[in-house]
Protein backbone atom coordinates (compact mmCIF):
# COMPACT_ATOMS: atom_id res chain seq x y z
CA UNK A 1 0.00 0.00 0.00
CA UNK A 2 1.03 3.55 -0.32
CA UNK A 3 2.46 3.54 3.34
CA UNK A 4 4.58 0.79 2.53
CA UNK A 5 8.70 0.83 1.34
CA UNK A 6 8.64 3.33 -1.75
CA UNK A 7 10.61 2.67 -4.67
CA UNK A 8 11.46 4.34 -8.35
CA UNK A 9 8.72 1.17 -9.09
CA UNK A 10 6.45 1.13 -6.53
CA UNK A 11 3.60 3.26 -8.48
CA UNK A 12 3.59 -0.19 -10.37
CA UNK A 13 0.74 -1.50 -8.21
CA UNK A 14 -1.10 1.73 -8.11
CA UNK A 15 -4.05 2.87 -10.48
CA UNK A 16 -2.41 4.65 -13.18
CA UNK A 17 -4.91 7.28 -15.17
CA UNK A 18 -3.96 9.19 -18.57
CA UNK A 19 -1.45 6.82 -19.29
CA UNK A 20 -1.62 6.25 -23.46
CA UNK A 21 -2.18 3.05 -24.53
CA UNK A 22 1.15 1.78 -25.94
CA UNK A 23 0.70 -0.69 -28.27
CA UNK A 24 4.40 -2.32 -27.94
CA UNK A 25 5.20 -2.75 -24.68
CA UNK A 26 8.28 -4.13 -25.75
CA UNK A 27 8.95 -0.72 -27.72
CA UNK A 28 8.46 0.98 -24.37
CA UNK A 29 10.60 -1.55 -21.98
CA UNK A 30 13.41 -0.90 -24.68
CA UNK A 31 12.84 3.14 -24.73
CA UNK A 32 12.97 3.21 -20.96
CA UNK A 33 15.59 0.81 -20.64
CA UNK A 34 17.87 3.29 -22.69
CA UNK A 35 16.36 6.17 -20.66
CA UNK A 36 18.19 4.65 -17.67
CA UNK A 37 21.35 5.04 -19.25
CA UNK A 38 21.56 8.71 -20.28
CA UNK A 39 22.83 11.04 -18.29
CA UNK A 40 20.61 13.33 -15.43
CA UNK A 41 19.57 16.42 -17.32
CA UNK A 42 19.20 18.34 -13.33
CA UNK A 43 21.07 17.15 -10.52
CA UNK A 44 20.35 16.52 -6.69
CA UNK A 45 22.08 20.07 -5.29
CA UNK A 46 19.96 21.39 -7.62
CA UNK A 47 16.41 20.19 -6.78
CA UNK A 48 17.44 20.96 -3.30
CA UNK A 49 18.33 24.42 -3.83
CA UNK A 50 14.95 25.01 -5.25
CA UNK A 51 13.02 23.48 -2.29
CA UNK A 52 14.93 25.93 -0.02
CA UNK A 53 14.23 28.76 -2.37
CA UNK A 54 10.44 27.59 -2.44
CA UNK A 55 10.51 27.50 1.33
CA UNK A 56 11.05 30.97 1.52
CA UNK A 57 8.46 31.60 -0.70
CA UNK A 58 6.29 29.44 1.96
CA UNK A 59 7.84 31.58 4.68
CA UNK A 60 6.37 34.85 2.79
CA UNK A 61 9.91 36.07 2.52
CA UNK A 62 9.80 35.59 -1.89
CA UNK A 63 7.12 34.57 -5.04
CA UNK A 64 6.82 31.92 -7.27
CA UNK A 65 6.51 32.62 -11.00
CA UNK A 66 6.36 29.75 -13.46
CA UNK A 67 5.48 30.15 -16.49
CA UNK A 68 5.82 28.41 -19.95
CA UNK A 69 3.97 26.19 -22.47
CA UNK A 70 0.77 24.67 -21.97
CA UNK A 71 3.15 21.59 -24.27
CA UNK A 72 6.17 22.09 -26.12
CA UNK A 73 6.16 21.13 -29.31
CA UNK A 74 9.16 18.88 -31.46
CA UNK A 75 8.17 21.13 -34.15
CA UNK A 76 8.40 24.32 -32.89
CA UNK A 77 11.91 23.70 -31.06
CA UNK A 78 14.48 26.59 -31.82
CA UNK A 79 16.70 28.83 -30.13
CA UNK A 80 15.04 31.82 -30.69
CA UNK A 81 11.83 30.52 -29.34
CA UNK A 82 13.64 29.51 -26.32
CA UNK A 83 15.36 32.58 -25.71
CA UNK A 84 12.29 34.80 -26.07
CA UNK A 85 10.33 32.56 -23.59
CA UNK A 86 13.26 32.91 -21.26
CA UNK A 87 13.10 36.96 -22.03
CA UNK A 88 9.67 37.28 -20.69
CA UNK A 89 9.72 35.84 -17.87
CA UNK A 90 13.00 37.59 -16.97
CA UNK A 91 10.68 40.94 -17.95
CA UNK A 92 7.91 39.44 -15.61
CA UNK A 93 10.66 38.58 -12.73
CA UNK A 94 11.78 42.39 -13.04
CA UNK A 95 9.11 44.50 -13.48
CA UNK A 96 7.43 41.91 -10.12
CA UNK A 97 10.53 42.54 -8.13
CA UNK A 98 10.75 46.31 -9.13
CA UNK A 99 7.58 47.35 -8.06
CA UNK A 100 7.44 44.88 -5.13
CA UNK A 101 10.45 44.93 -3.54
CA UNK A 102 10.09 40.89 -3.20
CA UNK A 103 12.72 38.48 -4.20
CA UNK A 104 11.03 36.36 -7.59
CA UNK A 105 11.65 32.02 -7.83
CA UNK A 106 11.91 31.84 -11.61
CA UNK A 107 10.25 28.11 -12.57
CA UNK A 108 9.47 27.33 -16.54
CA UNK A 109 7.65 24.88 -17.93
CA UNK A 110 9.45 23.85 -20.07
CA UNK A 111 12.63 21.58 -21.68
CA UNK A 112 10.25 18.64 -20.42
CA UNK A 113 6.62 19.94 -20.84
CA UNK A 114 5.19 17.13 -23.55
CA UNK A 115 2.97 14.93 -21.92
CA UNK A 116 -1.32 16.23 -21.70
CA UNK A 117 -3.70 14.95 -19.94
CA UNK A 118 -7.16 14.58 -21.51
CA UNK A 119 -11.06 14.99 -21.04
CA UNK A 120 -11.18 11.83 -23.32
CA UNK A 121 -9.02 8.60 -24.76
CA UNK A 122 -10.29 8.84 -27.71
CA UNK A 123 -10.95 11.82 -30.37
CA UNK A 124 -14.08 11.24 -32.52
CA UNK A 125 -14.28 13.59 -35.96
CA UNK A 126 -16.98 12.97 -38.45
CA UNK A 127 -17.35 9.30 -37.86
CA UNK A 128 -13.96 8.22 -37.37
CA UNK A 129 -12.02 7.81 -34.02
CA UNK A 130 -8.53 8.26 -33.02
CA UNK A 131 -6.90 8.18 -29.58
CA UNK A 132 -6.36 12.00 -28.00
CA UNK A 133 -3.49 13.99 -28.35
CA UNK A 134 -1.18 13.49 -25.20
CA UNK A 135 1.38 15.80 -26.10
CA UNK A 136 4.59 15.16 -28.58
CA UNK A 137 5.83 12.31 -25.99
CA UNK A 138 3.05 10.08 -26.33
CA UNK A 139 2.04 10.56 -30.55
CA UNK A 140 1.10 13.87 -32.58
CA UNK A 141 -1.45 16.28 -32.69
CA UNK A 142 -2.19 15.40 -36.94
CA UNK A 143 -6.00 13.63 -36.51
CA UNK A 144 -4.63 10.60 -38.41
CA UNK A 145 -4.41 7.03 -37.50
CA UNK A 146 -0.41 7.04 -37.58
CA UNK A 147 0.08 10.40 -35.63
CA UNK A 148 -2.07 9.15 -32.99
CA UNK A 149 -0.25 6.29 -32.55
CA UNK A 150 1.65 6.14 -29.33
CA UNK A 151 5.25 5.45 -29.86
CA UNK A 152 7.89 4.94 -27.29
CA UNK A 153 10.28 6.56 -29.22
CA UNK A 154 9.45 9.76 -28.62
CA UNK A 155 10.41 9.51 -24.91
CA UNK A 156 14.16 9.68 -26.18
CA UNK A 157 13.18 12.32 -28.37
CA UNK A 158 11.88 14.30 -25.66
CA UNK A 159 14.84 13.68 -23.91
CA UNK A 160 17.31 15.10 -26.29
CA UNK A 161 15.05 18.21 -26.85
CA UNK A 162 14.91 18.52 -22.83
CA UNK A 163 18.48 18.64 -22.80
CA UNK A 164 19.42 20.70 -25.81
CA UNK A 165 16.35 23.25 -24.39
CA UNK A 166 18.11 23.19 -20.66
CA UNK A 167 21.53 23.59 -22.14
CA UNK A 168 20.99 26.80 -24.06
CA UNK A 169 18.96 28.13 -21.02
CA UNK A 170 21.77 27.22 -18.94
CA UNK A 171 23.94 29.33 -21.38
CA UNK A 172 21.39 32.70 -21.18
CA UNK A 173 21.11 32.30 -17.10
CA UNK A 174 24.48 31.49 -16.59
CA UNK A 175 26.65 32.93 -19.38
CA UNK A 176 25.64 37.08 -18.96
CA UNK A 177 22.66 37.35 -21.28
CA UNK A 178 20.24 37.39 -18.32
CA UNK A 179 22.20 39.67 -16.55
CA UNK A 180 20.59 42.57 -15.15
CA UNK A 181 22.69 45.44 -17.11
CA UNK A 182 21.11 43.44 -19.88
CA UNK A 183 17.13 44.55 -19.14
CA UNK A 184 16.59 46.10 -21.84
CA UNK A 185 17.77 43.48 -24.23
CA UNK A 186 14.84 41.45 -23.13
CA UNK A 187 11.97 43.76 -24.92
CA UNK A 188 11.15 42.57 -27.66
CA UNK A 189 11.07 44.80 -30.85
CA UNK A 190 7.24 43.85 -31.33
CA UNK A 191 6.34 44.60 -27.77
CA UNK A 192 8.79 47.69 -27.65
CA UNK A 193 6.36 50.02 -28.96
CA UNK A 194 3.01 49.00 -27.07
CA UNK A 195 2.28 50.51 -24.12
CA UNK A 196 3.09 47.47 -21.80
CA UNK A 197 6.74 47.98 -23.34
CA UNK A 198 7.32 51.49 -23.26
CA UNK A 199 6.39 50.70 -19.05
CA UNK A 200 8.72 48.03 -19.21
CA UNK A 201 11.36 50.53 -20.86
CA UNK A 202 10.70 53.23 -18.24
CA UNK A 203 11.33 50.02 -15.46
CA UNK A 204 14.30 49.15 -17.65
CA UNK A 205 16.02 52.36 -17.39
CA UNK A 206 15.44 52.78 -13.78
CA UNK A 207 17.21 50.19 -12.71
CA UNK A 208 20.06 51.09 -15.38
CA UNK A 209 20.22 54.08 -13.65
CA UNK A 210 20.25 52.43 -10.39
CA UNK A 211 22.87 50.46 -11.38
CA UNK A 212 24.81 53.02 -12.89
CA UNK A 213 24.91 54.70 -9.23
CA UNK A 214 25.82 51.89 -7.49
CA UNK A 215 28.79 51.37 -10.13
CA UNK A 216 29.72 55.04 -9.40
CA UNK A 217 29.64 55.10 -5.63
CA UNK A 218 32.48 52.16 -5.76
CA UNK A 219 30.49 48.50 -5.84
CA UNK A 220 31.87 46.38 -7.96
CA UNK A 221 28.31 44.78 -9.02
CA UNK A 222 30.10 41.42 -10.91
CA UNK A 223 31.60 40.33 -7.95
CA UNK A 224 29.24 41.96 -5.34
CA UNK A 225 25.81 41.84 -6.55
CA UNK A 226 26.07 38.39 -8.31
CA UNK A 227 23.85 40.53 -10.87
CA UNK A 228 25.31 38.30 -13.84
CA UNK A 229 24.00 34.79 -13.56
CA UNK A 230 20.23 34.36 -12.76
CA UNK A 231 18.65 30.70 -10.94
CA UNK A 232 16.57 29.58 -13.68
CA UNK A 233 14.53 26.42 -13.25
CA UNK A 234 12.55 23.57 -14.97
CA UNK A 235 9.51 22.06 -14.45
CA UNK A 236 6.74 19.78 -15.99
CA UNK A 237 3.71 17.81 -15.12
CA UNK A 238 4.83 14.37 -14.50
CA UNK A 239 2.30 12.41 -16.39
CA UNK A 240 3.84 9.43 -18.31
CA UNK A 241 5.21 7.52 -15.23
CA UNK A 242 7.91 5.20 -16.94
CA UNK A 243 9.42 8.35 -18.45
CA UNK A 244 10.04 9.90 -14.99
CA UNK A 245 10.73 6.54 -13.45
CA UNK A 246 13.52 6.06 -16.20
CA UNK A 247 15.06 9.32 -14.91
CA UNK A 248 15.42 8.78 -11.33
CA UNK A 249 18.75 8.40 -9.85
CA UNK A 250 19.80 7.59 -6.21
CA UNK A 251 21.84 10.53 -4.80
CA UNK A 252 25.06 8.97 -4.04
CA UNK A 253 25.92 11.27 -0.54
CA UNK A 254 22.42 10.66 0.80
CA UNK A 255 20.78 7.59 -0.74
CA UNK A 256 17.62 10.17 -1.73
CA UNK A 257 16.02 9.83 -5.28
CA UNK A 258 16.04 12.73 -7.47
CA UNK A 259 13.55 12.26 -10.47
CA UNK A 260 16.81 14.17 -12.79
CA UNK A 261 13.89 14.96 -15.31
CA UNK A 262 13.65 18.75 -14.11
CA UNK A 263 13.89 20.26 -11.00
CA UNK A 264 10.23 20.61 -10.50
CA UNK A 265 7.52 18.08 -11.04
CA UNK A 266 4.00 18.62 -10.57
CA UNK A 267 0.78 16.06 -10.04
CA UNK A 268 -2.20 17.38 -12.87
CA UNK A 269 -5.49 17.77 -11.67
CA UNK A 270 -6.70 14.55 -13.23
CA UNK A 271 -3.90 12.71 -11.67
CA UNK A 272 -3.83 13.60 -8.37
CA UNK A 273 -6.06 10.14 -6.54
CA UNK A 274 -4.41 9.71 -3.17
CA UNK A 275 -4.00 6.22 -3.85
CA UNK A 276 -3.39 6.35 -7.43
CA UNK A 277 -0.03 6.39 -9.22
CA UNK A 278 1.39 9.88 -9.54
CA UNK A 279 1.01 10.47 -6.07
CA UNK A 280 2.77 7.64 -5.27
CA UNK A 281 5.48 8.05 -7.10
CA UNK A 282 5.85 11.81 -6.35
CA UNK A 283 5.81 11.23 -3.06
CA UNK A 284 9.52 9.35 -3.04
CA UNK A 285 11.30 12.18 -4.52
CA UNK A 286 13.28 14.88 -3.06
CA UNK A 287 12.42 17.13 -6.02
CA UNK A 288 9.82 20.11 -4.75
CA UNK A 289 6.74 18.91 -6.31
CA UNK A 290 3.67 20.95 -7.31
CA UNK A 291 -0.11 19.93 -7.45
CA UNK A 292 -2.62 21.59 -9.31
CA UNK A 293 -6.06 21.59 -6.82
CA UNK A 294 -9.32 22.14 -8.45
CA UNK A 295 -12.81 22.42 -8.12
CA UNK A 296 -13.48 19.36 -6.81
CA UNK A 297 -10.93 18.31 -3.98
CA UNK A 298 -12.75 18.66 -0.31
CA UNK A 299 -10.64 19.92 2.50
CA UNK A 300 -9.89 16.60 3.96
CA UNK A 301 -8.96 15.19 0.83
CA UNK A 302 -6.27 17.73 0.23
CA UNK A 303 -4.97 17.57 3.90
CA UNK A 304 -4.85 14.19 3.32
CA UNK A 305 -2.69 14.70 0.52
CA UNK A 306 0.04 17.14 1.53
CA UNK A 307 0.28 14.54 4.62
CA UNK A 308 0.94 11.71 1.75
CA UNK A 309 3.32 14.12 -0.99
CA UNK A 310 5.13 15.89 2.41
CA UNK A 311 4.75 13.43 6.16
CA UNK A 312 8.17 15.57 7.41
CA UNK A 313 6.04 18.71 6.88
CA UNK A 314 9.32 20.49 4.48
CA UNK A 315 8.61 24.12 3.85
CA UNK A 316 8.77 24.42 -0.10
CA UNK A 317 8.49 20.42 -0.69
CA UNK A 318 4.89 21.10 -1.75
CA UNK A 319 3.74 23.89 -3.97
CA UNK A 320 -0.97 23.90 -4.39
CA UNK A 321 -1.63 25.42 -7.77
CA UNK A 322 -5.10 26.54 -7.47
CA UNK A 323 -6.64 26.64 -10.51
CA UNK A 324 -11.13 27.48 -9.92
CA UNK A 325 -11.38 29.58 -12.37
CA UNK A 326 -13.02 33.27 -11.56
CA UNK A 327 -16.07 32.31 -10.83
CA UNK A 328 -15.82 29.46 -8.16
CA UNK A 329 -12.55 30.75 -6.44
CA UNK A 330 -14.31 32.59 -3.87
CA UNK A 331 -16.40 29.88 -2.73
CA UNK A 332 -13.86 27.14 -3.11
CA UNK A 333 -10.76 28.36 -1.84
CA UNK A 334 -11.06 29.77 1.58
CA UNK A 335 -11.84 26.27 3.06
CA UNK A 336 -8.74 24.41 1.16
CA UNK A 337 -6.45 27.54 3.02
CA UNK A 338 -8.06 27.31 6.32
CA UNK A 339 -7.38 23.33 6.03
CA UNK A 340 -4.09 23.12 5.06
CA UNK A 341 -3.02 26.09 7.77
CA UNK A 342 -4.94 24.03 10.60
CA UNK A 343 -2.81 21.59 9.91
CA UNK A 344 -0.20 22.77 9.85
CA UNK A 345 1.34 22.60 6.45
CA UNK A 346 3.89 24.82 5.34
CA UNK A 347 2.88 25.18 1.82
CA UNK A 348 3.52 27.26 -0.86
CA UNK A 349 0.08 28.72 -2.17
CA UNK A 350 -0.24 29.50 -6.06
CA UNK A 351 -2.49 30.47 -8.34
CA UNK A 352 -3.03 29.21 -11.98
CA UNK A 353 -4.86 31.28 -13.55
CA UNK A 354 -5.28 29.77 -16.99
CA UNK A 355 -6.90 26.41 -16.40
CA UNK A 356 -10.28 27.39 -14.68
CA UNK A 357 -10.95 30.23 -17.48
CA UNK A 358 -10.66 27.97 -20.47
CA UNK A 359 -14.20 28.44 -23.43
CA UNK A 360 -14.36 27.77 -26.91
CA UNK A 361 -14.60 30.79 -29.05
CA UNK A 362 -14.80 30.84 -33.13
CA UNK A 363 -13.65 26.85 -32.83
CA UNK A 364 -10.43 27.67 -30.59
CA UNK A 365 -10.20 27.20 -26.93
CA UNK A 366 -9.46 30.89 -25.32
CA UNK A 367 -9.09 32.62 -22.26
CA UNK A 368 -10.10 36.11 -21.25
CA UNK A 369 -7.32 38.85 -19.93
CA UNK A 370 -9.89 40.09 -17.67
CA UNK A 371 -11.28 36.09 -16.01
CA UNK A 372 -7.71 35.94 -15.50
CA UNK A 373 -6.67 39.00 -13.82
CA UNK A 374 -9.98 38.76 -11.87
CA UNK A 375 -8.77 35.09 -10.82
CA UNK A 376 -5.55 36.68 -9.76
CA UNK A 377 -7.50 39.67 -7.67
CA UNK A 378 -9.59 37.29 -6.21
CA UNK A 379 -6.45 34.84 -5.13
CA UNK A 380 -4.37 37.50 -3.38
CA UNK A 381 -7.92 39.34 -1.94
CA UNK A 382 -8.54 35.58 -0.22
CA UNK A 383 -5.21 34.55 0.76
CA UNK A 384 -4.62 37.99 2.73
CA UNK A 385 -8.49 37.75 4.32
CA UNK A 386 -6.66 34.60 5.47
CA UNK A 387 -3.74 35.96 6.57
CA UNK A 388 -1.53 33.69 4.03
CA UNK A 389 1.34 34.50 2.01
CA UNK A 390 0.02 34.76 -2.06
CA UNK A 391 3.04 32.87 -2.89
CA UNK A 392 2.99 32.91 -6.86
CA UNK A 393 1.45 33.03 -9.91
CA UNK A 394 1.24 29.34 -13.04
CA UNK A 395 0.90 30.72 -16.24
CA UNK A 396 0.88 29.61 -20.03
CA UNK A 397 2.39 32.00 -21.98
CA UNK A 398 5.10 32.08 -25.14
CA UNK A 399 7.34 34.78 -26.28
CA UNK A 400 6.04 35.22 -29.23
CA UNK A 401 3.31 37.24 -31.04
CA UNK A 402 -0.03 34.57 -30.89
CA UNK A 403 -3.34 35.57 -30.81
CA UNK A 404 -4.61 32.49 -28.06
CA UNK A 405 -6.12 34.76 -25.12
CA UNK A 406 -8.38 37.47 -25.99
CA UNK A 407 -7.91 41.36 -24.68
CA UNK A 408 -4.67 42.93 -22.56
CA UNK A 409 -2.75 45.69 -23.20
CA UNK A 410 -3.16 44.42 -27.28
CA UNK A 411 -6.88 43.92 -26.97
CA UNK A 412 -6.71 40.90 -28.88
CA UNK A 413 -10.33 40.25 -30.45
CA UNK A 414 -12.25 36.95 -31.13
CA UNK A 415 -12.16 38.01 -35.24
CA UNK A 416 -7.79 38.03 -34.19
CA UNK A 417 -8.05 34.63 -32.64
CA UNK A 418 -7.12 32.98 -35.93
CA UNK A 419 -4.34 35.15 -36.90
CA UNK A 420 -1.74 33.48 -35.35
CA UNK A 421 -3.12 30.89 -33.16
CA UNK A 422 -0.33 28.52 -32.95
CA UNK A 423 -0.88 26.52 -29.40
CA UNK A 424 -0.78 22.71 -29.83
CA UNK A 425 -3.02 22.49 -26.76
CA UNK A 426 -4.03 25.46 -24.44
CA UNK A 427 -4.05 29.34 -25.21
CA UNK A 428 -1.25 30.86 -24.18
CA UNK A 429 -0.54 35.00 -23.22
CA UNK A 430 1.58 36.60 -25.98
CA UNK A 431 4.54 38.74 -24.69
CA UNK A 432 2.58 42.04 -24.47
CA UNK A 433 -0.25 40.09 -22.80
CA UNK A 434 2.06 38.56 -20.37
CA UNK A 435 4.10 42.46 -19.63
CA UNK A 436 0.91 43.52 -18.94
CA UNK A 437 0.00 40.85 -16.50
CA UNK A 438 3.05 41.25 -14.62
CA UNK A 439 2.29 44.71 -13.78
CA UNK A 440 -1.08 43.82 -12.91
CA UNK A 441 0.45 41.07 -10.49
CA UNK A 442 3.34 43.67 -9.02
CA UNK A 443 0.17 45.78 -8.25
CA UNK A 444 -1.62 43.26 -6.11
CA UNK A 445 1.95 42.08 -4.60
CA UNK A 446 2.15 45.57 -3.19
CA UNK A 447 -0.75 45.38 -2.04
C1 LIG B 1 -1.85 22.13 -17.47
O1 LIG B 1 -1.23 22.71 -16.57
O2 LIG B 1 -1.59 22.29 -18.69
C2 LIG B 1 -3.00 21.27 -17.08
C3 LIG B 1 -3.45 20.29 -17.84
O3 LIG B 1 -3.53 21.66 -15.91
P1 LIG B 1 -4.62 20.96 -14.96
O4 LIG B 1 -4.02 19.66 -14.50
O5 LIG B 1 -4.74 21.96 -13.85
O6 LIG B 1 -5.88 20.80 -15.75
CO1 LIG C 1 -2.64 23.85 -20.20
Amino acid sequence: MTNGQWTPTSWRAFPAVQQPQWPDQAALETASATLATYPPLVFAGEARNLTRALGDVAAGKAFLLQAGDCAESFHDFHADSIRDKLKVILQMAVALTYASGVPVVKVGRIAGQFAKPRSADNEIREGVTLPAFRGHLVNSEAFEAAARTPDPQRLITAYHQSVATLNLLRAFTKGGFAALGQVHAWNMTFVKDSPQGARYEQVAGEIERALRFMTACGIDLATEGNLDEVDFYTSHEALILPYEEALTRQDSLTGDFVDTSAHHLWIGDRTRQLDGAHVEFLRGVLNPIGMKVGPSIAPDELVALCERLNPDHIPGRLTLITRFGANLIGEKLPPLLDAVTAAEHPVVWASDPMHGNTFTAAGVKTRRFEDIVAELSSFFAICRDRGVWPGGVHLELTGENVTECLGGGDTVSEDDLSNRYRSICDPRLNASQAIDLSFSIAELLRG
